[in-house]
């Protein structure tokens, strides 16, 4: 064993998913190595155990993976069981630590973030219920980075990744498995596998799934082509690639081209798909149809009994606090409890946990279950899949159905990227204390009625979390929510979520930012981006 001497990097401090910075920052001699020695340091569950370890496929994953593996067994890791080339999907990792009983797991990915050698890279710790974190882990993590004199790692050529089967380094074993084939096996234990292979198979229904040159490109071909009889044309940009083939893969309407592309001229009765970097995020459209993630979860969550999995019944439901009260609708209908969390996977894993909820989504692109401890693209699609096979209905006809029976929730999400950090944190303090009283004066044609910054005692084990984002509430009902993003790697992210309910069946098809406009023009008045930041649009709106 090598004890190698180091010192304290500044900002290891993991965000809403972890580690996340510029692979150049990574690549600083010591930098990752310190955040791991911090895990082994604020886990010492690990000494004995089993660890997982796998990545999404993005530059640097090999060689992290490496080095990991080596610090493992000078840490006094039992068993790594790592993803064959060092590949696991975010649901896949979380399936594996449940499965194998390990006491945790490393994930390599920076999500949706770009990647290559100037792209971003990430690391997150999850526990050994398969889920991310929970903040009094991840403060240890960082509180130990903070201290780090040195790290341990041992003197051995690199693992043979690509070999199935046992190696072992030091005294500690490494098991390299198929990435795919349990997560396979776990989808296929969970859906109406024959019921999705017939509906794929009628000549009159197209189904397209883009994998983004991302992880989830191996698990689609087993899935879909393998498993489902998919022709394999229907899948697109399946292998993993380390810059994802220079694009963003991040699905929603401005990353997902060539699945939109691919819809052109297709009928209603289709379905289009795609999943992010790592494989947790899904984004769902129908020709000439985007659904809302707030709207999908909720229309889950109605149709959950098409699903063998969730044909009992649900024991509740749960949604970040920025998402759209759609789901809650669907709670209120089928009489379960359903709880509102801070944004981030890791609120969902206690009450995922303690049998409190089965199903979770977020207006981020996630939905999940308690398959599982991480939101789950191909289960969310496989979801989609699995209703439509049963209902023979089109998607159109699906959100049709669920607006009429609930009413709508027009949602959308404001994002401007790369502002000063010092500046966006400033006005968050100021709206935390403002100089002059905000509520009940008139903003554009509404009244602010109540301002709120998100406090959330979890259920379960009574941790709180304060400051999780302001919340404007509008005369008519309609939330302005305020937050900064806790996943960016350069400035400052400001996020301003918008959701209305209404009942006017007139008014349903029309375009979010239509019918969001009143509260858009309040808040944009109230907040006065424009003379803080210069900025007269959002970056990105989805
Ligand atoms: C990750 C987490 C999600 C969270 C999302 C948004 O994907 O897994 O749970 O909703 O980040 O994070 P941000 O802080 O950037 O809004
Ligand atoms: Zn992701």
């Amino acid at each position: 064993m090598h004890v190698v001497a180091s010192h304290p990097f500044a900002g290891q401090q993991p965000g809403t998913s972890g580690l996340r910075k510029k692979v150049t920052v990574f690549q600083q001699p010591h930098y990752l190595e310190n955040f791991i020695q911090a895990v082994f340091t604020a886990v010492p569950a690990l000494v004995g155990a089993t660890l997982v370890v796998g990545g999404d496929g993005r530059f640097f994953n090999l060689q992290a993976t490496q080095t990991i593996i080596k610090m493992a067994a000078a840490n006094g890791v039992a068993k790594v069981i790592v993803g064959a080339g060092g590949l696991l999907s975010t649901p896949a990792a979380s399936a594996l630590i449940r499965q194998r009983h390990a006491a945790g797991g490393l994930i390599l990915s920076a999500s949706h973030n770009p990647g290559g050698a100037d792209g971003d890279f990430g690391v997150k710790f999850n526990s050994a219920n398969g889920g991310p974190a929970p903040a009094a882990v991840t403060d240890a993590i960082y509180a130990a980075s903070l201290e780090i004199d040195s790290y341990r790692t041992v003197a051995s050529a690199d693992l043979e990744l690509d070999k199935l089967g046992s190696q072992q380094i030091a005294a500690m074993q490494v098991e390299v498995v198929d990435p795919v084939a349990d997560y396979a096996e776990l989808m296929a234990s969970l859906f109406d596998f024959a019921a999705i292979a017939r509906l794929l198979a009628k000549p009159d229904f197209k189904f397209v799934f883009d994998a983004m040159h991302a992880v989830t490109g191996p698990y689609a071909e087993e899935i879909f082509t393998r498993r489902l009889g998919l022709p394999s044309q229907q899948l697109l940009n399946c292998q993993p690639q380390l810059d994802f083939g220079g694009g963003h893969p991040d699905p929603n309407l401005a990353h997902a081209g060539d699945l939109i592309a691919a819809l052109a001229g297709v009928g209603e009765f289709a379905l289009a798909a795609a999943s992010d970097g790592d494989g947790d995020r899904n984004m769902v459209l129908a020709s000439e149809l985007f659904i809302n993630p707030c709207d999908s979860i909720a229309l889950l969550a109605a149709n959950a009994h098409c699903v063998p999995a969730y044909r009992e019944g649900l024991a509740g439901v749960a949604r970040s606090m920025p998402t759209s009260r759609a789901l809650d609708r669907v709670a209120a209908k089928l009489q379960l409890p359903c709880y509102e969390t801070p944004t981030g996977w890791k609120y969902f894993g206690s009450l995922l946990d303690a049998g409190k909820i089965t199903l979770c989504g977020e207006e981020s692109f996630g939905s999940g279950s308690d398959h599982i401890r991480e939101k789950d693209g191909l289960w969310a699609v496989l979801f989609w899949l699995n209703i439509i096979a049963v209902r023979g209905l089109s998607p159109r006809q699906l959100l049709a159905e669920h607006w009429t029976e609930y009413g709508r929730d027009f949602f959308s999400r404001h994002d401007y990227e790369g502002l000063p950090s010092d500046d966006a944190r400033s006005l968050l303090a100021d709206l935390h204390q403002p100089s002059q009283p905000l509520v009940g004066r008139r903003w554009g044609a509404l009244t602010l009625l109540q301002l709120e910054s998100f406090t959330y005692t979890d259920p379960v084990d009574n941790s709180r979390a304060d400051k999780q984002g302001l919340i404007f509430t509008f005369e008519d009902d309609s939330r302005a929510v305020l937050r900064l993003s806790g996943t960016g790697t350069s400035g400052a992210t400001l996020r301003l979520y918008f959701d209305r309910y209404s009942s006017d069946s007139a008014q349903y098809w029309l375009a979010p930012q239509q019918a969001l406009a009143a509260t858009i023009a309040a808040i944009s008045e109230l907040l006065q981006l424009e003379q803080r930041f210069g900025r007269h649009h959002p970056d990105v709106i989805t």
